[in-house]
């Protein structure tokens, strides 16, 4: 996730109005900055890696903010293809530098583009995805830079909100958007574009939010609306209402709640590029196939919290499909235990901050053994990602609410996608996987679906059950990282005692604590399992404890001996730790909310734990 700005006007506007607009999408991305404008026709560029102060800083120095120009594009980067570095920030420019683009997205056939333009003579200066539109556009260009950018549009694969500047056309902004946001206005003097209402609110509260597949062209004078085909196209603006804090979460009151309904896009993001038609191809681990085929013979876990929940789901997921022996611990264990491995190890490291201490030291430890360590990070340049032989990154813009949320679904489907791949590697087949894998495919869709469903059913429900001091949640094999989770979550922003157990563990001590004042959330599956969780809802039901269910939607009679139960879309079992997180994270939120707590900042938590 980056964040782009741009503004066109008869030189009405200044450099230091694209900075504080930037400034407003910082929460977007803070890796590195850059900005392109328009003086006497030409392209003036400057870009840094750091924060967006920094480059305020060289612009200060340089006497720059006060300049005025034309047209200008600025761009907060959140890293994906290549390092943090001055040439992988934005905006890229042309062979000639008299075109300029900013991109928020993902190009996933760059690789092939970039290979017919260096053929054509094009030099690229990045490692990035985005430079090859700025090249592309080149290749395009006929001196009618939006028919350009529309051909060059045509060509693309993958996700993009784009600006697009010219040094001969100054009085133009081209701007485009296919899965990736952008929004538009205008006022007397001044058109311009941002990835969300913030940096525009000043300017205007008349905001037009493209689709995908529309196209702007932006002039002093307005903007106006295209298809990809160049064919104009109505559509009224919205007027926003919000104030400035309230549009920085997007609408939400909180992060936590704006990033619970990101996940459909956090999981697009995800496997763009990593899994088609359910097959698994993860370019960034191509290297690994000859040491899985030949060498690998185990897998290990090491990770922390949430993130552990998700490598628990990957153990049973991988487990299900083959005979591939894996093995998971949390870091803090790991790291003052001899744990058993070697060369022929391939220790997966998850960390959303890629800073966490204990998975830092698991790596090292990893390391020092001969293991193969591949970190799982949310934070590109992190220090685990730094210090691991390979990464995948999740690709879901900065996560700022302390509890993590979009990324642990994220890393549940980038989980399963990497076991598929280690799977079919090492010769295994099976068609329940494939179509397991089918349908991660479709999960951002079911997703939208079941925040949809759930968000107003979960905001009346906690009304019931957030004065309780106790909650149990349980689940079986797939059920129970979701438990775990759906209790870690509950209990860090509500500080409601939530536990987790297996189900079947139950009559081995804890069913001791059940009664009236104490509900439990039964994770009901739909396949084989089912019949023992009706059993130990019993088991619950006989001690006065409320039982809420997660049941499937069709799932009747479990239903009737529930007190409360929530409706789960029909999946197959290892689906249910990514249709489950949703429903849990929106009744945690709303118990904290409703509680008078503040979910985004829980008391004595911190997003990145860099201490031991
Ligand atoms: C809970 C939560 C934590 C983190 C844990 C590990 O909502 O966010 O439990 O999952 O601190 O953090 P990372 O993944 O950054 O290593």
């Amino acid at each position: 996730m980056c964040g782009i700005v741009g503004f066109v006007s008869d030189r009405k506007v200044k450099v230091e109005d694209l900075i504080s607009g930037l400034k407003k999408l910082e929460y977007r991305g803070y890796d590195s900055a850059g900005l392109a404008y328009n003086v006497n026709h030409s392209i003036k560029y400057l870009k840094k890696p750091g924060r967006i102060s920094e480059i305020e800083k060289l612009l200060l120095n340089e006497g720059l903010l006060e300049e005025s120009f034309y047209s200008g594009i600025a761009h907060t980067r959140w890293a994906t293809h290549g390092v943090v570095s001055e040439q992988n920030s934005h905006p890229h420019l042309d062979c000639k530098e008299e075109i300029a683009v900013v991109h928020n997205g993902i190009i996933e056939n760059f690789q092939e583009l970039r290979t017919e333009l260096e053929v054509k003579g094009h030099i690229f200066k990045s490692e990035t995805d985005s430079e090859v539109i700025a090249h592309l556009i080149e290749d395009k260009y006929n001196g009618d830079l939006f028919d350009s950018v529309l051909k060059a549009l045509k060509e693309l694969e993958g996700a993009y909100a784009i600006a697009v500047v010219h040094k001969d056309k100054s009085d133009q902004i081209i701007a485009a958007r296919k899965g990736s946001p952008l929004v538009v206005a205008s006022n007397e003097n001044i058109s311009m574009l941002a990835s969300d209402v913030t940096p525009l609110l000043k300017y205007s509260k008349e905001m037009n939010f493209l689709n995908d597949g529309e196209v702007a062209i932006l002039t002093p004078k307005g903007y106006s609306l295209f298809n990809l085909e160049g064919v104009p196209l109505e559509k009224k603006p919205i007027r926003i209402t919000w104030d400035e804090s309230l549009a920085e979460k997007s609408g939400y009151p909180h992060f936590m709640l704006k990033e619970i309904f990101e996940q459909p896009i956090a999981l697009e993001s995800v496997l763009v590029g990593r899994l088609k038609d359910g097959k698994p191809q993860i370019k960034e681990v191509q290297s690994l196939e000859g040491f899985v085929k030949n060498k690998m013979k185990k897998v290990y876990v090491v990770a922390c919290g949430t993130s552990y929940h998700a490598g628990l789901a990957a153990k049973y997921f991988m487990n299900r499909y083959s005979d591939i022996d894996f093995d998971i611990e949390v870091a803090s264990e790991f790291r003052y235990m001899d744990p058993v491995i070697d060369s022929n190890t391939l220790v997966l490291a998850i960390s959303q901050s890629g800073e966490t201490i204990d998975t830092l030291e698991g790596v090292r430890l990893a390391k020092k053994k001969g293991a193969y360590v591949l970190a799982i990070s949310n934070v590109v340049g992190s220090t685990i990602c730094r210090e691991s032989d390979a990464v995948l990154y999740l690709n879901t813009g900065p996560e700022i609410g302390v509890a993590a949320t979009k990324t642990y679904t994220a890393q549940i489907a980038l989980l399963y996608t990497l076991a598929a791949q280690l799977i079919h590697w090492k010769g295994y087949k099976d068609e329940e996987l494939d179509d397991i894998m089918r349908t991660i495919e479709k999960m951002p869709e079911l997703f939208r679906m079941i925040l949809d469903k759930t968000n107003g059913h979960m905001m009346e429900l906690v009304k019931k059950y957030k004065n309780f001091k106790d909650m149990m949640y349980i689940g079986r094999i797939f059920g129970f990282p979701a438990a775990l989770e759906g209790a870690l979550k509950l209990k860090e922003i509500s500080y409601i005692n939530a536990i987790a157990y297996q189900a079947g563990e139950l009559k081995h001590g804890p069913i001791a604590l059940l009664d009236d004042n104490f509900p439990v959330f039964a994770i009901v599956p739909s396949g084989k399992l089912r019949e023992k969780m009706i059993s130990n809802i019993m088991e619950v039901k006989a001690r006065s404890a409320r039982v809420i269910a997660l049941t499937p939607i069709d799932d009747q009679q479990t239903k009737k001996i529930c007190d409360d139960y929530i409706d789960v879309p029909t999946v197959s079992e290892p689906l249910i730790p990514l249709v489950v997180a949703p429903i849990t994270q929106l009744f945690a939120y709303y118990t904290a909310v409703q509680k008078g707590l503040d979910p985004d900042k829980p008391r004595n938590l911190a997003k990145s734990v860099t201490v031991e």
